[in-house]
């Protein structure tokens, strides 16, 4: 959507994930779905050296509304829960340099059951957000047909263009038509979203990734044109720092939908991370290959009966990023190769590893060895050709 936002993907954080539709604020007031828990995490974000790196958004997911519409017909937030409202949210957020977030669903209830969005009901809601300052917003699809969300969808990017608010949105439309051709048509999701869900929900588990993974890259050829500045692909969000993922794990994850250009949203406790997780979710060249200006969406190039898989995108000034993902469950595979067989043209190269921070100098045809741990991944910012010095000439070939 060319709304002038998102030209990168957006990052942030987002409550689903973790906190689901905790509404019980008097047994469990430090993770219930409150105005608390979103201070508490703007707080994290700008005092912990996130929001410097790019995480601005504080997303709000379903359960945040009242039961009940006001007496003009609007949205209005759980008054126990929310007690300053949505506007004073946004405020605090944009106080702290963050952007406000929020959820709404296109049906008659959100998936949770409260207050949906039915196409009457869209211009006012997108003016009521609007008037709240909120600066994304994300339109689920529950308890809808293909038929409303068809009319819905569109209606909701216009009614939001119409406020003059510049906000974000993230449609989960394809999600609830399979993702694909001919029921999804991507051409037009680029011309009415900033983003956009393509599957299923993410748990917390490397099951559900390695689900998310395989279904994102078999379907790339339909996935990777339809991404670009202002228009993402969303595989959903980062689990790093919850409970189901090794150190290895997260950092597939991470390096995975940075090769994806996916928006980076968190879903974990910015308040109790490890610091492994935190090191490996602020890795900054990890997020600068997720962010590149070209905006570019990567893809699977091998997938090699060893059970280890090379994926690629193209970057801005001549470079490029590489990984190797091992989906072996036995030992450190060591997997040879050259720059030559990953496509790479006659030259030199420089490589820089993004989560040992090692770098070296590789010629298209040198023959090279990278260890790749079960479940985890190598991944390399390349940038291209360099300038052999005898120094890194004696130096290179091994990291
Ligand atoms: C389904 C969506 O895909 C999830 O991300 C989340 O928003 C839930 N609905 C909330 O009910």
């Amino acid at each position: 959507l060319d709304n002038g936002e998102m030209r990168t993907p957006p990052m942030g954080w987002l409550a689903w994930e973790r906190f689901r539709c905790d509404i019980d604020c008097e047994h469990d007031p430090k993770n219930c779905i409150s105005e608390n828990l979103f201070m508490d995490m703007a707080d994290r974000l700008s005092e912990d050296g996130w929001r410097e790196l790019g995480y601005v958004y504080v997303n709000i997911d379903d359960c945040w509304s009242s039961m009940k519409r006001d007496e003009n017909g609007r949205l209005q937030a759980d008054p126990k829960r929310f007690p300053g409202g949505i506007h004073k949210l946004a405020r605090y957020m944009h106080d702290r340099g963050l952007k406000l977030g929020l959820y709404g669903d296109m049906g008659t209830h959100t998936c949770g059951g409260y207050p949906g969005t039915t196409l009457d009901k869209i211009k006012i809601d997108a003016q009521t957000f609007a008037d709240w300052e909120v600066d994304m917003f994300k339109f689920d699809g529950c308890y809808s047909n293909a038929t409303e969300q068809e009319k819905g969808y569109p209606l909701m990017s216009k009614a939001l263009n119409a406020t003059g608010r510049p906000i974000g949105y993230s449609c989960s439309w394809p999600a609830y038509q399979g993702g694909l051709p001919p029921q999804v048509n991507y051409t037009q999701l680029g011309e009415i979203c900033n983003l956009w869900r393509n599957y299923g929900d993410i748990q917390d588990s490397w099951d559900s990734v390695l689900n998310i993974i395989d279904w994102f890259f078999e379907n790339q050829d339909v996935l990777i044109p339809a991404a670009g500045p202002g228009q993402w692909n969303d595989p959903d969000m980062l689990i790093a720092g919850d409970f189901g993922l090794s150190m290895e794990q997260s950092r597939a994850q991470m390096a995975l939908w940075a090769i994806m250009a996916a928006p980076l949203f968190m879903s974990n406790d910015l308040r109790t991370i490890s610091s492994g997780a935190r090191s490996i979710l602020q890795n900054k060249m990890a997020i600068s290959i997720n962010q590149d200006a070209m905006g570019i969406q990567g893809r699977r190039i091998l997938k090699e009966k060893s059970q280890i898989q090379v994926f690629w995108r193209p970057l801005s000034n001549n470079a490029s990023a590489l990984v190797f993902f091992s989906r072996r469950n036995d030992m450190p595979y060591r997997y040879q190769t050259t720059l030559s067989k990953l496509n790479y043209t006659t030259g030199s190269y420089k490589i820089y590893d993004v989560f040992t921070e090692k770098t070296m100098v590789l010629k298209d045809s040198t023959s090279f060895v990278v260890s790749v741990n079960p479940t985890g991944v190598v991944m390399w910012y390349v940038s291209a050709p360099a300038k052999l010095n005898h120094h890194q000439f004696y130096k290179g070939g091994r990291l």
